[in-house]
């Protein structure tokens, strides 16, 4: 499964990427805002640029020829732009369009496997179901992911399940079981993913025994 890191922090996205932790990097509007950008456009192209893969940036306009034109903009950025669309009657008719100019898409807000379904079908190269949006709203967020898995396998779909809305390390060990594609994860629960007690108590023990026996 491929880990994708959510996050718009460049010194998050770097810290990561040095140890080999990042496949992608996933976007949105309150991401962006969170780290104060004004020029976007240099900010998706620094992202692509401090790690090797598919970074996704959403189209702010919610009508057909708007979000056509945001994510044109958006796809001659870099190679390694994903244009994010969310899933509205425009967004899918602009999956369509976009997937049949070879543009790569994720759809995000996907709440139901029916949305997935349809966002599939339309072409798209990801689909991004909210995983703790759903738990928030007492849905169980990892049985969609699930659901979606089971469909896409029966009908031999190619777009990837890109688990979104992670909030805890034991969601990206669901999803694994699951089998999501990929996982987009806070720096937090990346971080979170590399810790036990028990190694830390471990370390300390082998360390104390290694002092112990060679101290005079
Ligand atoms: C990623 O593509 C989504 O925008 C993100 O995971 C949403 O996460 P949140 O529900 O924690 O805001």
């Amino acid at each position: 499964m491929k880990f994708f890191l959510d996050t718009a922090k460049l010194s998050e996205i770097k810290e990561a990427a040095d140890l080999g932790l990042v496949d992608g990097v996933t976007t949105n509007p309150s991401l962006m805002a969170k780290e104060h950008i004004e020029d976007y456009p240099a900010h998706y192209v620094a992202i692509c640029r401090a790690q090797p893969g598919d970074v996704s940036a959403e189209v702010i306009a919610t009508d057909y020829d708007g979000i056509m034109r945001e994510a044109l903009q958006l796809a001659r950025l870099h190679p390694q732009i994903v244009v994010k669309v969310p899933m509205i009657k425009d967004g899918l008719k602009a999956i369509r369009a976009l997937s049949d100019e070879g543009i790569k898409t994720n759809c995000t807000l996907i709440f139901s496997a029916a949305q997935a379904m349809l966002a599939a079908k339309a072409g798209a190269t990801y689909v991004s179901p909210f995983i703790g949006r759903l738990d928030d709203h007492a849905h169980d967020g990892m049985a969609l992911i699930r659901q979606i898995r089971t469909i896409f396998d029966n009908y031999l779909i190619e777009t990837q399940i890109l688990a979104a809305s992670i909030r805890h390390t034991l969601h990206v060990t669901q999803c694994m079981e699951a089998g999501a594609d990929v996982a987009t994860l806070p720096y937090s629960v990346v971080m979170g993913l590399l810790k036990h007690p028990l190694t830390d108590v471990g370390l300390a023990k082998f360390l104390a025994d290694h002092t112990a026996a060679t101290k005079k």
